[in-house]
């Protein structure tokens, strides 16, 4: 497996799998290379596929640390096992030495009084006499300012649940000893018990970094903390987000899946009507104005339209409530076009694709069988069938969709491209060469083929090919931003053209504004670059960008992972230092 592959899998236009896989593709150990500042390329890429995450095995050969297992704080300092000394719990009345007797004291008198006092400390400890233990160890801390000291009497009100002590003793060792990871660990968990969930989920990514990944219930914490601040997080964004449009290039590869409808466009300009704005949303949809279109769909419904386009205007409605992220109002509207015209296939092909979003696959492939029943020789339904088939990995299948569709009619350049991208996938390669060759003689102006052919070609490693293909296909269409950031990653990964792949993802953001892939993309490679204030920016856009729950749990993520690694790379400028050489 090489870093340097462009993402194969992006299906053609239509189903917006590609882009929910990948986010839907969240995981932890994303978080953890990011925070620790050890992005490997591709790992976060937008269109590039799950390269796996920094192999540091976390769990199996991890030998068991003296880290104590969360519910149980250690028995105190096993660092610390060392002979009694008689001298100082001998000692007469410690706890009646003023502070200025204690500074009378040579520094080596001292250290050996608070020795023994927090051996009886940790004597008191095991006998789970917290309280009096926590005494002890405030004299010990009176005579010499420990961090082990500090740590244990966090310990021991940890027992006790006064989580805040356990925070503010362990931020004392911590001063004393920023790298102390037991302390880091057992604030982690007080924090979390105060909810104070991003401070632990901080100190347990510490714990994590600190520790060489080898912490296993640090491991687990940070996994469970992350998704437990990215859910609740994405769930209130989402409660006050506004529905709205995604990046015109998505909603392009949308419409751009179905063949050019063949209706008759209403021609009345009586303003009046549904059917004036039922056109011209239709219009506008044609000349991908989609704003207007949506707004002109909204006064269609609203004033009702004539029963011969009905159930066309259902449909297209439902088609931008879709778009905008409303599934479930979407399924209403595709419900009540299908009823206006149980023959008008397409809605039928629709309503599939929200089944397929609420992982309803039975009722999805229900619905193409009734769309073949209606009309047999649709090719739309098989190119849409063949995507879901493609997403759900029966590629067999998938090609005998695509190859259906295409010999219905061959005039629609995605059931091409995907035919030779199922074939690629296949490992019929010069199959899929053959079928790319073909079809780019068949659509030379077609920026998708263009584009699709050298993600194949990067994917072979033929990246100077590949690279001419994404400019080829830029050339042919300005205004697509996937050209570019294919070129832009590839230009990276390939060639370690930082800058230039940089400024083609500007652009493609300049193309697009709503274009979440060049937003992720400019994080990812602020990242490797080691900026991680400018990725910081980016990842926040995600967010502004993201549409769905996943969406933007997964850019939670990335905010948070990227916040981490710019505080510990303060907090720990050695430990640092060190992980950064390590990358590469
Ligand atoms: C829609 O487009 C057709 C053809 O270009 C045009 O004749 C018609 O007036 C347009 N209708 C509206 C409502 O814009
Ligand atoms: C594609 O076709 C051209 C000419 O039509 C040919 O020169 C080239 O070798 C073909 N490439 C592949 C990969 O089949």
């Amino acid at each position: 497996m090489s870093n340097n592959q462009v993402n194969v899998q992006t299906p053609a236009p239509g189903s917006q799998d590609n882009i929910k896989k990948f986010f839907e593709d969240r995981d932890w150990k994303f978080y953890a290379a990011v925070a620790a500042g050890v992005t490997l390329a591709g790992a976060g890429a937008y269109y590039l596929t799950q390269s796996s995450p920094p192999k540091k095995k976390a769990s199996k050969k991890a030998k068991k640390t003296k880290e104590t297992p969360e519910t149980s704080p250690s028995a105190p300092a096993p660092a610390e096992k060392q002979q009694e000394t008689p001298a100082a719990t001998d000692a007469v009345d410690l706890t009646a030495l003023s502070d200025s007797d204690i500074e009378q004291l040579t520094s080596e008198e001292r250290a050996k009084v608070a020795q023994g006092l927090k051996e009886k400390g940790n004597k008191l400890f095991s006998g789970k006499k917290y309280k009096e233990a926590i005494d002890a160890y405030s004299q010990a801390i009176r005579f010499k300012k420990d961090p082990i000291y500090f740590s244990n009497r966090a310990a021991c009100h940890s027992f006790m649940g006064n989580h805040k002590q356990v925070i503010s003793d362990s931020n004392d060792a911590l001063l004393l000893d920023p790298t102390y990871i037991k302390a880091i660990n057992r604030r982690a968990q007080a924090f979390e018990k105060e909810n104070q969930l991003e401070e632990a989920l901080y100190d347990f990514s510490c714990v994590c970094i600190l520790d060489g990944f080898k912490n296993d219930n640090a491991g687990k914490s940070m996994e469970r903390l992350l998704q437990q601040i990215a859910t609740t997080r994405a769930a209130e964004i989402m409660e006050n987000k506004p529905h709205r449009l995604p990046s015109t290039a998505y909603v392009n590869a949308y419409f751009d899946s179905f063949r050019p409808a063949n209706i008759d466009v209403p021609t009345t300009t009586d303003e009046t009507t549904g059917d004036f704005f039922f056109a011209k949303a239709f219009n506008a949809t044609v000349a991908k104005d989609y704003e207007t279109a949506a707004q002109a769909i909204d006064k269609a419904i609203e004033l009702g339209c004539s029963p011969a386009c009905q159930a066309y205007a259902l449909n297209l409605k439902g088609t931008f409530v879709f778009l905008m992220g409303d599934s479930q109002g979407a399924l209403d509207y595709l419900n009540k076009a299908i009823e206006a015209d149980p023959k008008y296939v397409q809605s039928y092909i629709k309503r599939s694709s929200i089944y397929i979003e609420q992982q309803d696959i039975g009722s999805a492939f229900k619905d193409f069988e009734t769309a073949i029943s209606v009309n047999p020789n649709d090719p739309d339904v098989f190119y849409h069938r063949g995507q879901i088939r493609y997403i759900s990995g029966d590629y067999e299948s998938a090609a005998n969709d695509y190859s259906e569709s295409v010999d219905l009619d061959d005039t629609f350049v995605f059931a091409h491209v995907q035919l030779g991208v199922v074939q690629y996938k296949m490992g019929s390669i010069s199959k899929s060469m053959t079928t790319f060759n073909n079809t780019l003689q068949k659509f030379p102006n077609s920026a998708d083929v263009h584009n699709y052919y050298g993600e194949l070609l990067a994917d072979q490693q033929k990246f100077a090919e590949a690279v001419d293909m994404f400019s080829k296909a830029i050339e042919l269409d300005t205004k697509n931003p996937i050209p570019y950031i294919n070129k832009a990653m590839l230009k990276h990964q390939a060639f370690k053209e930082a800058d230039e792949a940089i400024s083609l993802c500007k652009t493609a953001f300049e193309a697009d504004p709503a274009c979440d892939a060049a937003v992720a993309s400019l994080g990812q490679l602020y990242l490797e670059r080691g900026e991680p204030e400018q990725a910081l920016t980016y990842y926040n856009l995600a967010i502004d960008l993201a549409r769905t729950q996943p969406e933007l749990e997964h850019a939670i993520s990335y905010v948070e992972a990227t916040k981490t690694q710019i505080k510990f790379s303060k907090d720990f400028p050695e430990a640092a230092a060190k992980l950064r050489s390590l990358r590469q």
